[in-house]
């Protein structure tokens, strides 16, 4: 037991180069915990805010003021430290104080707490627990909000290589599809420029159905079989496409609409035809009837809710009451802190609802997530493939392999 003796924090840029803040969280004056919060481009309209007014100037002036108030706290204590955040912050999302400064301020705080315990951050979290590796999900090609014009309108193409049997060929597996990706994109097109988006994936001129087309191709051409040595997924992100007005999903680039009628058909033959193991957001994120209509028709793909549920525990029990989805993407900065996050777990276990802990578009070089996505049992973790902020996060899972409290790799 050791109790917070400093909290600072400071102002970094996150991998898209935009200001951020971090929160160095120190206990009996050695123990530093150190968390640097990242932010998304696709936002969910029900997610916490990330800065108050957009400022991260604002958070780091409040965690100057209040520093006080943390001190003499245990660094283990989440809850205790998630009080007194929410002394500061009454709102429901986090826009007094910014749900970025939650996010860094308990992470930092449980780092500290495992360095003073000798133990690593995940066994902190979750003590007395059995644990597993859960599968990388790493974007090979990527669209919408995360890249130019040209690319398709779908956020996300993923890879997974679920016939893995160690993290280690897991990750192996992930690269190889990437690169050879690479080289499908160089021969369908000469001028290809190499050219990737924020999280990694490759980013070429390309509409929907082709680009699914060459991330199956570039499986086929290394001996794998969908749904067998590895399986494709899709963040259709389709919150994105979702015109309020006209009712209707615009895919600008490719220029279509969809009804919702024609969306439900639209991301269930794409599912089918490349036998997705992971479908996410395949409708826009207020259609919890749609979600569920789609989560009956594919009980082996894990239909899973990001901009839907925004890593809220309430809105995770509405959407199982309707039977929305049977996956869920964990966010912490999405929830706020990382008691918030944890306890929005425990409910999507309880119901047997898939967790995947997943990155942002905008990321830091941390990687206590893969920490997270261990201790909360996730199923998958969806970090990228490469790019140094998203290597340092499959980095740590090799590290983590040395360790003989993790056996194997998660059952999906
Ligand atoms: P974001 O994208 O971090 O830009 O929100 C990731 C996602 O939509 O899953
Ligand atoms: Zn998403």
């Amino acid at each position: 037991m050791t109790k917070i003796s400093s909290i600072e924090g400071r102002i970094l840029y996150n991998s898209r180069g935009s200001k951020t803040i971090e929160i160095d969280v120190e206990s009996e004056g050695k123990f530093l915990g150190r968390a640097c919060a990242p932010s998304g481009a696709s936002v969910g309209k029900y997610e916490a805010v990330c800065f108050p007014n957009g400022k991260p100037e604002e958070s780091l002036r409040i965690i100057q003021e209040n520093s006080q108030k943390f001190i003499g706290l245990e660094s283990s204590d989440l809850k205790g430290i998630h009080d007194t955040l929410k002394s500061l912050d009454n709102s429901t999302n986090y826009s007094r104080i910014g749900g970025a400064l939650a996010f860094a301020v308990t992470i930092a705080s449980m780092e500290s707490a495992a360095k003073a315990a000798k133990q690593p951050l995940f066994e902190i979290l979750s003590p007395k627990s059995s644990f597993k590796f859960p599968f990388p999900l790493g974007n090979i090609l990527g669209g919408g909000v995360h890249a130019g014009p040209g690319t398709p309108d779908i956020q996300e193409i993923l890879i997974c290589a679920t016939g893995s049997k160690t993290i280690e060929s897991a990750i192996e597996t992930n690269l190889s599809v990437h690169k050879e990706l690479r080289r499908v994109l160089e021969k369908e097109d000469p001028n290809f420029t190499n050219g990737r988006g924020d999280e990694g994936g490759w980013a070429p001129k390309l509409e929907n159905q082709k680009a699914l087309e060459v991330s199956a191709k570039a499986c086929e051409n290394l001996g794998f079989t969908l749904g067998k040595e590895v399986s494709l997924g899709v963040d259709f992100a389709s919150s994105t496409q979702w015109n309020e007005e006209k009712q209707k999903y615009v895919y600008d680039r490719a220029g279509f609409e969809n009804s919702a009628g024609e969306q439900i058909d639209f991301a269930s033959n794409i599912i089918e035809k490349y036998k997705l193991i992971f479908a996410e957001d395949a409708v826009h994120e207020e259609a919890f009837e749609d979600m569920a209509e789609i989560t009956a028709k594919f009980p082996n793909t894990m239909i899973t809710g990001d901009d839907l549920i925004v890593t809220n525990k309430n809105i995770l029990t509405k959407a199982i009451g309707l039977k929305s989805c049977n996956a869920v993407i964990l966010k912490v900065n999405q929830a706020g802190s990382l008691y918030d996050a944890l306890e929005f777990a425990k409910v999507a276990n309880q119901n047997n609802i898939r967790l995947i802990t997943s990155h942002r578009s905008g990321e830091s070089i941390d990687s206590q997530i893969s920490h997270i996505g261990i201790a909360t049992k996730s199923k998958m973790l969806k970090v990228g493939v490469v790019g140094g902020e998203r290597i340092a996060k499959l980095n740590e899972l090799l590290r983590l392999s040395e360790h003989d409290l993790i056996r194997g790799m998660a059952e999906i």
